[in-house]
């Protein structure tokens, strides 16, 4: 993950829900300058505006230049981004500030400190719901010019991130454009049942070892899962069989809603 932010403009990163996707970009990117935007926010949302997106990247870039005052400097500059002491507005209706001038800004921030500036879109397909306006060519803008910024877009409704994305489609600005591809999977079975044995015998809960190989039978390796039952165990202080059952209740309701949509 951290190769592949240092060297590639775009990556993307795929994986089942609750398989760790947004755990290992937090890790990798925690000692790198990152804007993170969380787009899950929108999976409620018919559609999207401009206004809206931008509202969200103005509270990422407001925690970022929270830890990175400097930035302001950068800011300032840009038509429509207002700068009053620590806090940053942004202009409404035709004074709305470009995208691609934010992401200019936050460059020559990136640049003149020496730095890979690291901007990841959570559950990005989301923004597929953006009505009037496409930020995709902001991207392959970026892509092109902007050397300093790294962009990771995570997803786990896989088909959908990519049509977003249109990396296939010769009509799009992104066509052509190499992609990191990271596809994170679930543990194997003896990783699994070591993640549970270790957690367990932390917590000086006693679990036999049927316990443990029926729980990864048939929870899988899915990292969220497995902790998820853990911490079932844990909290009851003994390996009740009827945790499984409820683990995988839960998990079920999670891939009906994602089927249904
Ligand atoms: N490497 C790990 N070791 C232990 N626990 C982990 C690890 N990675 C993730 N987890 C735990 O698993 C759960 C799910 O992780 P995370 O939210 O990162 O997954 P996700 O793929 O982003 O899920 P979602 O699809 O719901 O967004 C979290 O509670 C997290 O603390
Ligand atoms: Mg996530």
């Amino acid at each position: 993950m951290r190769r592949a932010i240092k060297s590639f403009a775009i990556t993307v990163v795929t994986g089942f829900r609750r398989v760790g996707k947004t755990s290992l970009i937090k890790a990798a990117t925690y000692a790198l300058p990152r804007v993170y935007i969380d787009a899950r926010k929108f999976e409620s949302f018919q559609y999207l505006t401009y206004e809206i997106f931008i509202e969200e990247l103005k509270a990422s870039v407001s925690r970022f230049v929270a830890v990175n005052r400097r930035v302001l400097d950068y800011l300032k500059a840009v038509k429509g981004v207002k700068v009053l002491g620590l806090e940053i507005e942004f202009d409404h209706g035709r004074l709305r500030p470009l995208l691609t001038s934010i992401l200019e800004a936050m460059d020559l921030w990136a640049r003149d400190n020496g730095e890979k500036l690291v901007v990841i879109i959570d559950e990005a397909q989301e923004l597929v719901k953006l009505r009037g306006y496409d930020i995709i060519p902001a991207i392959a803008y970026a892509y092109d010019n902007l050397r300093n910024l790294s962009f990771v877009f995570a997803g786990s409704k896989i088909g959908l991130l990519y049509r977003f994305l249109k990396v296939e489609d010769p009509s799009s600005p992104l066509y052509g454009r190499y992609v990191e591809r990271i596809e994170l999977k679930p543990l194997s079975r003896e990783k699994a049942i070591e993640f549970l044995r270790e957690g367990f015998e932390y917590h000086g809960v006693k679990v036999d070892e049927n316990f443990l190989n029926k729980a990864v039978d048939r929870v899988d390796g899915v990292v969220g899962w497995l902790a998820y039952l853990g911490l079932r165990v844990v909290s009851k202080g003994y390996a009740d069989p009827a945790i499984i059952n409820e683990v995988l209740e839960e998990a079920s309701k999670i891939a009906v809603n994602e089927f249904c949509n």
